[in-house]
């Protein structure tokens, strides 16, 4: 199956079970300020796990795009991009685990047709000082599960991936976690924000074996081990909490709140550990293959970053994001600026957007045909944004090795933005990739010359008093 056949295959399953089917949200989300973008999709039902009525009824399920910008200086490994689809479903005050485990098992086993025994899974481990208990009941559904597929599911209790790595879960396939099996938007247990909804949940990870694993992350493997051998497919969250002043409440209704990684999904049923390899990205990567004359065995982080920030800007653009110096516009400038970057390694100075976002509107014409509806848009926001920074990308990227031999520090990297509309992640980025050191102080030295900038030009621009006169837009 490929990733479009799975989303379907997840949201018949979904209609089958009694779920109404939402439209995706934007990207950014609506009503949020607290949160630039949309990272999981339970972000714009926020309101109703909190416990108002949704007027489509208590189960509910989508394919929300996503963008997570957090790590977007990681992307370029096999699995983590920025954007991305999340299936959801969930249950507000409706069923709970006794429903929704076997609801996802059926649905990688059976729909999807993964082999159960690649599949590993984690529940949370417990925690006394909030009275919080160990999650047997998610547990037994498992173990029932792997029973009756024929597959034995020993267990295993480590708390923290740490002391996984350390000691090991040998051929356990059930492990319990602490803060790593408690689901909340930010932080764990402890320093959540007051009003914030959460709960202890349980992720399904999918085995490689052909993987090897890599003791730069720990002498052990296990499944939340970073090496790539494992790949976490899903997560069902057992919403049933509110963080408070002193503690934890519960809910007024117990929700259900799953969120599936479409490309794991695809990617394992193609059984594939890279996730650039699957139908939503690699047309993406054949197209750069095309146009560059380089083989992506070759060039595969530069193709990687490539197609992964093409995509999330592309749809940050249909959603009406337009580039600039703060927030949403920032993030997408980043994107774009990262994106001619690294076509650079790939020796292309072609317009990145025009050859690409039409193979991106190819790609969800079915599922977002709202892409195709927009390319020419598209393409015109995206091309401005990379004409004016390949003028200065050379000169930028030359200035920077100037600082080769003694480093370079955070007011020499803001004359890098400042004179060559460098972002400063991108020129620490850079140093890092090239080898040249950058101050431990650089981001105070940086901050102290933009808030000096920003002075200076208060003072050349006088605005009358009156109402507003401390604020500049
Ligand atoms: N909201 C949950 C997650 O993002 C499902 O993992």
């Amino acid at each position: 199956m490929d990733a479009d056949e799975i989303r379907q295959a997840f949201l018949d399953l979904m209609v089958e079970s009694g779920h109404v089917v939402l439209p995706r949200a934007t990207l950014v989300p609506e009503d949020d300020p607290t949160t630039l973008f949309i990272g999981s999709g339970m972000q714009p039902l926020l309101p109703y796990l909190l416990g108002a009525d949704h007027p489509a009824g208590t189960r509910l399920a989508d394919s929300q795009t996503c963008l997570r910008v957090q790590d977007i200086e990681e992307v370029g490994d096999n699995r983590h991009t920025t954007f991305f689809e999340m299936l959801g479903n969930w249950s507000l005050g409706d069923y709970f685990k006794a429903e929704q485990i076997p609801q996802f098992w059926h649905f990688l086993t059976e729909r999807v047709g993964l082999d159960p025994s690649r599949l590993y899974v984690s529940c949370f481990i417990g925690d006394a000082a909030h009275g919080i208990p160990k999650d047997d009941e998610s547990a037994a559904i498992w173990t029932r599960l792997f029973a009756e597929a024929g597959v034995s599911a020993g267990r295993a209790e480590v708390d923290t991936e740490q002391q996984a790595a350390r000691v090991g879960v040998g051929e356990a396939r059930i492990v319990f976690y602490g803060s790593k099996n408690w689901w909340c938007r930010e932080g764990g247990p402890e320093d959540m924000p007051v009003g914030e909804p959460g709960g202890p949940d349980s992720e399904v990870f999918y085995l490689f074996p052909d993987v090897e694993h890599d003791p730069s992350y720990g002498e052990h493997c296990h499944p939340n081990c970073d090496c790539g051998r494992f790949i976490e497919l899903g997560n069902s969250v057992f919403m049933a909490y509110v963080r408070t002043e002193t503690g934890f409440a519960p809910l007024p209704r117990r929700n259900v709140d799953y969120g599936g990684g479409l490309s794991r999904i695809a990617a394992a049923a193609a059984g594939t550990s890279d996730i650039f390899r699957i139908s939503l990205l690699w047309p993406i990567v054949e197209r750069l293959q095309q146009v560059s004359g380089r083989a992506y065995a070759d060039e595969t982080l530069a193709m990687r970053v490539i197609a992964d920030h093409l995509c999330g800007a592309t749809f940050l653009a249909v959603d009406g994001v337009r580039p600039a110096n703060k927030a949403h516009g920032y993030v997408l400038r980043r994107l774009v600026r990262r994106a001619v970057r690294f076509g650079l390694d790939l020796g292309l100075e072609d317009d990145l957007a025009e050859l690409l976002v039409p193979t991106v509107a190819a790609v969800y014409e079915t599922a977002y045909p709202e892409v195709a509806a927009h390319v020419d848009d598209v393409v015109a926001v995206l091309s401005r944004e990379e004409r004016a920074f390949r003028r200065t990308l050379r000169r930028g990227i030359s200035h920077l090795h100037d600082y080769r031999d003694r480093g370079v520090t955070g007011a020499e990297l803001f004359v890098l933005h400042d004179t060559y509309g460098f972002p400063v992640e991108l020129s620490t980025e850079e140093a890092r990739r090239s080898g040249i050191a950058v101050s431990d102080t650089w981001r105070d030295e940086f901050d102290a010359q933009m808030a000096a900038q920003r002075a200076r030009s208060q003072r050349a621009r006088p605005r009358p008093p009156g109402p507003g006169t401390g604020r500049h837009h």
